[in-house]
């Protein structure tokens, strides 16, 4: 099945793609932002890793769909990161980090219209991000 949303579709073409986005969302990650290689745990820290990701991505396909509610931890980890030291503007960075990601394995297949949904989710996130206490 082949989703109408595109957010969800450019989750789709990656899955095709890859089996794990984890390893290459952190490269990412941790290629633009040197600072974040040190604040994960050496121990377990990749399990916690994996686990962020997998919770932001159904973060992010519940504010892009049916908004159930899982959206909300997006406000809720703003102030908790801003707690253990990730400033916003990282935290909202990480968005673009997975949309980066993404649009790199859909290559040809990265539509307009998929481009426009992230630019339009990430705009939201950031209006999140900047209304919630650290
Ligand atoms: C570049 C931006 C971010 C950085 C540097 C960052 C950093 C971290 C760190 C260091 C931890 C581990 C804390 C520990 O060891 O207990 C963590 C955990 C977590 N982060 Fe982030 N974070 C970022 C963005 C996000 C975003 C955007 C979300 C979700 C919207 C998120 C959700 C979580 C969750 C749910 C956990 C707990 C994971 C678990 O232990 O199961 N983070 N984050």
């Amino acid at each position: 099945m082949t989703s109408s949303n595109p957010i969800e579709r450019s989750f789709e073409i990656a899955a095709e793609r890859c089996e794990d986005l984890t390893p290459l969302v952190y490269r990412r990650l941790h290629d633009e932002h040197p600072e974040t290689r040190t604040m994960f745990r050496t121990e377990g820290g990749d399990l916690v890793k994996g686990s962020m990701l997998a919770l932001t991505i159904d973060a992010i396909l519940d504010f892009a769909g049916a908004r159930t509610g899982h959206f909300r931890m997006i406000e809720c980890e703003v102030s908790s990161h801003g707690a253990n030291g990730t400033p916003r503007e990282l935290f909202v960075a990480f968005f673009g980090i997975i949309a980066a990601t993404l649009r790199d394995l859909a290559g040809a297949d990265w539509s307009d219209e998929i481009d426009a949904a992230w630019k339009k989710l990430i705009g939201e996130v950031e209006g999140i991000a900047a209304a919630t206490e650290q």
